[in-house]
C-alpha cells in the first residue's frame, strides 16, 4: 500500500529476557526497512537509557516505563508511522494501556515471545540469569519476579520452534493483514 494512505501500526514485541525480542526486531525493522518503510525502534535497554533512566525495576516503574513507551509510540503512530517495540512489560495491565494509547491512531500488534524460562536462562546472553539465580540481582523477570503471558496477543512465537525468518514472516502478515484497506 502507498504510504500516505497506510495508517501508523506498532508492532510491540513482549517477552522474558532472552526470548528474542532484540534479534526479531533487528530483522524485522531489516525488512520493513528494505521496502523504504523508515520505522521507530523503542528497544527496552535503549529506552531505559534515554527516556526512562531513572525507573527502578519495581512493578510501579515497569508500568511507568511501558506508559511512556506507549504515549511515544502513539505520538508517532498518529502521523502514520511505524514503531517496533521490544521490552519485557511483564503486566497485562500496562500492555493494555500501552495498547489504548496506540489505538487511539492506529493500529497496535501485540507479539508474545513464549520461548521457555529454561530457553531464555540457557542462552543468558547477559549473564543476568546467572547473577539472579546467585542472588546477586533481586527481582529479575523470571526468576522472582513475575511475568503475566498477554491474554490476547495477536501474534504468539516460541523462538525454540520458530526459525528467525518465519518469525518475521509471521508478524508481517500481521502488520499487512492489520494495514489493508478496507472494502
Ligand atoms: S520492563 O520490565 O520495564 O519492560 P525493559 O524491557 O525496559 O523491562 O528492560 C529489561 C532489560 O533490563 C533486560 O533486558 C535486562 O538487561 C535489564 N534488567 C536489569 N534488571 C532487570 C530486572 N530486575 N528484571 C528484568 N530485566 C532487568
Amino acid at each position: 500500500m502507498p504510504a500516505e494512505q497506510r495508517p501508523g501500526v506498532t508492532v510491540f514485541l513482549t517477552g522474558l529476557s532472552g526470548a528474542g525480542k532484540s534479534t526479531i526486531a533487528d530483522a524485522l525493522v531489516a525488512d520493513l526497512e528494505a521496502e523504504g518503510r523508515p520505522v521507530t525502534v523503542l528497544d527496552g535497554d535503549v529506552v531505559r537509557t534515554h527516556l526512562s533512566s531513572e525507573l527502578s525495576f519495581s512493578r510501579e516503574d515497569r508500568d511507568l516505563n511501558i506508559r511512556r513507551i506507549g504515549f511515544v509510540a502513539g505520538e508517532v503512530v498518529k502521523h502514520g508511522g511505524t514503531v517496533v517495540v521490544a521490552a519485557i512489560a511483564p503486566y497485562e495491565a500496562a500492555r493494555e494501556e500501552a495498547r489504548a494509547l496506540v489505538e487511539r491512531h492506529g493500529r497496535f500488534v501485540l507479539v508474545h515471545l513464549s520461548t521457555p524460562l529454561a530457553v531464555c536462562e540457557g542462552r543468558d546472553v547477559k549473564g543476568l540469569y546467572a547473577r539472579a539465580r546467585a542472588g546477586q540481582l533481586s527481582g529479575f523477570t523470571g526468576i522472582d519476579d513475575p511475568y503475566e503471558p498477554p491474554a490476547r496477543a495477536e501474534v504468539v512465537i516460541d523462538t525454540a520452534q520458530t526459525p528467525l525468518p518465519e518469525s518475521v514472516a509471521r508478524i508481517r502478515e500481521a502488520i499487512d493483514g492489520a494495514t489493508a484497506p478496507v472494502p
